[in-house]
């Protein structure tokens, strides 16, 4: 069996006002009854196809974890990070541990906490795709069509199927979230896709790969495990370890510059919910959401947990209103809402 990981440690505060640094978006019910959190859980919970995952989180969301883990958690080890150590770290922790656990070759699938994925079944098949492969040692990614030419996705270029009966192809080149106009380039020439954040290698490929191309990343993290303590059910790494250990993502430590990277396509339904405008795009939680009014007016996203919003004549604005915090921007231009946080007085 595969043994599901799961990444939670992001902030998430691209979708400030409703997500917040104390309860990330992970942890919200944004497109239907619960949290995205659980719902990556509930993809990985049949017993006979997956093991008890290991999520990895910050320490600060130790008790927003645990709610969540106490209807379908049992047996599962959270790593609770005392800071980000962004995810090569996170990974070669849970991939420490794992091999503690289960030696190894233990396949391990590594899963953002905060994506849609529309269709179970299909994402099922794509990870039985690539499990040959993975047992083979080579580090798996699975590739979604790019829909649009978006700067906060890696692509992959691929190649031809490893053997005829893989459903894995050669992943020949990875570039982690390229600038717009390469991203152009790289959606009009048909043979990328976008990277969905989720991997499928072996515990030991993983380490090994991270000793070879951040070797500085995988002695610290291995450390913060072997050196660390647990309390019940919770690993809890090495502070001094980890402090140590530099902050990179798996995408640009290993996956630009490793030649054992695959890729599996898939159309599962795939969705990054990295912004207001990935969840307008999405349109399945509707237009408008909560109290909201809107007249003669077209494009818009209106959300509210609580304030009455009635808009009137406007077009393709994101209007967003979560406690005593309103959000008001253009659709389209979401992604800058670093900026604006960063412009407001209080810090977020
Ligand atoms: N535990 C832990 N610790 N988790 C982390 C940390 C950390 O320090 N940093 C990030 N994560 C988690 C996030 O919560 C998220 O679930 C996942 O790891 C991916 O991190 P993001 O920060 O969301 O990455 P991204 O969206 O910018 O880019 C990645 O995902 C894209 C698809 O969504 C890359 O893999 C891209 O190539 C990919 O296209
Ligand atoms: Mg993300």
């Amino acid at each position: 069996p595969v043994v599901p990981v799961v990444l939670s440690g992001g902030g998430g505060t691209r979708l400030w006002p409703l997500s917040t640094e104390e309860v990330p978006k992970q942890f919200l019910p944004l497109t239907g009854p619960t949290s995205l959190f659980q719902e990556a859980l509930s993809r990985v919970a049949d017993r006979g196809s997956f093991r008890e995952p290991i999520v990895v989180s910050s320490a600060r969301h130790r008790d927003l974890c645990q709610a969540a883990l106490s209807n379908t958690g049992d047996g599962t080890r959270v790593i609770l990070e005392p800071f980000g150590r962004n995810t090569a770290a996170a990974i070669a922790m849970a991939a420490e541990t794992a091999r503690g656990l289960h030696g190894g070759d233990a396949l391990l699938l590594v899963m953002p906490s905060d994506h849609v994925i529309e269709d179970v079944c299909a994402f099922h098949a794509a990870i039985v795709a690539g499990e040959a492969a993975a047992r083979e040692g080579r580090l798996v990614t699975f590739g979604i069509v790019p829909a649009s030419p978006e700067t906060g996705y890696g692509y992959i270029r691929m190649g031809q199927p490893l053997s005829p009966e893989s459903g894995a192809r050669q992943a020949l080149r990875f570039v982690e979230k390229p600038p717009l106009a390469d991203a152009k380039a790289m959606v009009a020439d048909g043979q990328y896709l976008w990277n969905a954040g989720i991997f499928l290698f072996r515990a030991d490929a993983i380490l090994a790969a991270l000793e070879t191309y951040a070797p500085a990343i995988a002695a610290a993290a291995v450390e913060a495990i072997t050196a660390g303590g647990s309390d019940g059910c919770s690993v809890l790494p090495n502070e001094a370890s980890l402090a140590a250990c530099p902050s990179e993502p798996i995408d640009t430590a290993v996956m630009e510059r490793s030649d054992q990277v695959a890729v599996v396509p898939m159309s599962p339904g795939w969705s990054d919910l990295g912004s207001w405008d990935a969840l307008a795009d999405l349109g399945s939680s509707g237009a408008k959401a909560g109290p909201v009014t809107l007249l003669d007016s077209s494009g818009c996203y209106v959300r509210s947990d609580g304030p009455e919003i009635a808009a009137y004549g406007v077009d393709n604005l994101i209007i967003v209103a979560a406690g005593n915090r309103i959000l008001v921007m253009p659709r389209g231009r979401s992604q800058e809402i670093r900026s604006l946080l960063a412009a407001m007085p209080i810090s977020h």
